[in-house]
């Protein structure tokens, strides 16, 4: 199995190519099987979970044609992707594909606007925390449908005539049951209101797409999102947004190792609560042309609280990350973390690397320390293995992260990224 080592040390000065983000591309992918026709994805990442869901959308009956041609930007590489879902010849998820990744749950939407039924396996993904899919058969129900669990799978059945616009407001923010209910009321006779939606760029990038499919949705981005139901959707041509996750981490990076770096075609506007944190930190951060350039030179990381939140909040998927930072912080700095129960598996790993971290419910205490050891560490999850890259490129030594297939899952072409910018990197088999 690969690990990645890190000689920490270091300091970033380069380029980082921003990658097209995970998160929106995958809900993209799943409402191609809205429609009979094409639509083109620009921008997608080349990542393990974006292979995952391109088996599971075959499986339903897409055609999946990758551009042979690689779309070049400065030196990092994105791919453009055709879906073409003719007829769907299953609207079965089975347990064996979806059981490695939560996103692919969402299948259920689209397949239940346009074939009236879907038969999905409960999901797996990252284990963070309870994830369950309550919310989205609260959605769907009010929506028409008729729900059963049964075996481990969710059966959905829309009423005769399809689902039927609806108001319903979720008592807790999700994104994927945001994404979800969205794509299925496209589709709806009649109008659908969500209350209490996701406002993260990726459901507004979703929107977006569906729009340009034909679809009618307004208030995408705020907490309440409208749908006029249409009969059918079209193909179309999209591009997906850049990585707000990817364009932290790497943020982060710098902030903790020193240096000087313009993360290519990306936008502070994703990520304005994240950044103010780094800049609270210590880093300089200003938009260019081109992206986002993030600047420490010399000078104490300082402390800095965070507690994370729905968009606009800070992100949860950078709070491993912060804590990496805040390991090195001159300073004592408190993490909250509000939406997942259980995201502090990282912690016991960065104590290895010399972090001070105590916790108490969902508070993480962290003392910074001055220095930290390279060690060999664990990835438990997609983002707080990256926690571990990055605090090893601030730490004195060797560090080996093992499991690095959590990395695969969510950032594209990670080693060769750092390498560029005077990182120690490597992946190394074993
Ligand atoms: C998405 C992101 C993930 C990010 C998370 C929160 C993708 C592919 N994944 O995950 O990277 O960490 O948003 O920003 O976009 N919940 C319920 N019942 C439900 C659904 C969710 O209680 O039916 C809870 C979850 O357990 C969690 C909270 O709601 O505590 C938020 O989860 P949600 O926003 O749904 O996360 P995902 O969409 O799975």
């Amino acid at each position: 199995m690969d690990r990645i080592r890190i000689v920490g040390g270091n300091a970033l000065n380069g380029i980082i190519p921003i990658s097209g983000a995970k998160n929106a591309a995958l809900p993209l992918m799943i409402a191609s099987l809205l429609t009979d026709d094409t639509l083109t994805l620009e921008n997608v990442p080349h990542l393990a979970d974006v292979e995952q869901l391109i088996r599971i959308l075959g499986n339903h009956g897409a055609d999946i044609s990758v551009n042979g041609r690689r779309e070049r930007q400065s030196e990092g590489y994105s791919r453009t992707i055709h879906f073409t879902s003719r007829t769907i010849v299953d609207t079965t998820a089975p347990y064996e594909l979806v059981s490695r990744m939560r996103a692919s749950f969402w299948v259920i939407g689209p397949l239940l606007a346009r074939e009236g039924r879907a038969r999905v396996s409960l999901p797996g993904g990252c284990a963070i925390g309870t994830r369950p899919v309550d919310l989205f058969i609260e959605a769907l129900t009010a929506l028409g449908a008729k729900i059963e669990i049964d075996g481990g799978y969710v059966e959905a059945t829309a009423p005769k005539g399809g689902l039927i616009g609806t108001h319903y407001t979720f008592p807790k923010v999700s994104v994927g049951a945001t994404h979800v209910t969205m794509m299925a009321a496209t589709l709806a006779r009649g109008v659908t209101v969500i209350g209490n939606a996701a406002q993260e760029p990726e459901v507004q990038d979703l929107a977006r797409c569906l729009n340009a499919m034909g679809a009618k949705i307004s208030g995408a981005g705020t907490p309440t999102i409208t749908i006029e139901g249409v009969s059918q959707l079209s193909g179309a041509r999209h591009r997906v947004l850049p990585d707000r996750i990817e364009t932290g981490t790497y943020a982060m990076a710098v902030a903790m190792t020193g240096g000087d770096v313009l993360l290519e075609g990306t936008d502070a506007a994703l990520l304005e609560t994240a950044l103010e944190a780094i800049r609270r930190s210590g880093a300089e951060i200003t938009s260019t042309e081109s992206g986002i350039r993030v600047v420490r030179n010399g000078g104490d990381i300082k402390p800095v609280d965070v507690v994370t939140d729905p968009f606009p909040g800070f992100p949860t998927d950078l709070q491993a990350q912060f804590m990496g930072l805040m390991a090195k912080s001159s300073g004592v700095s408190h993490i909250t973390e509000t939406i997942f129960e259980n995201r502090f598996m990282h912690v016991q790993e960065l104590a290895r690397l010399g972090a001070k971290i105590s916790l108490s419910g969902q508070t993480a205490k962290i003392e910074g320390v001055e220095r930290l050891r390279g060690a060999p560490v664990m990835a438990t999850d997609l983002r707080a293995s990256v926690s571990l890259v990055i605090a090893g490129l601030a730490a004195e030594g060797e560090t080996l992260v093992s499991r690095v297939y959590h990395l695969d899952r969510g950032f594209e072409r990670l080693e060769e990224k750092l390498t560029r910018c005077g990182a120690i990197v490597e992946r190394v088999s074993e």
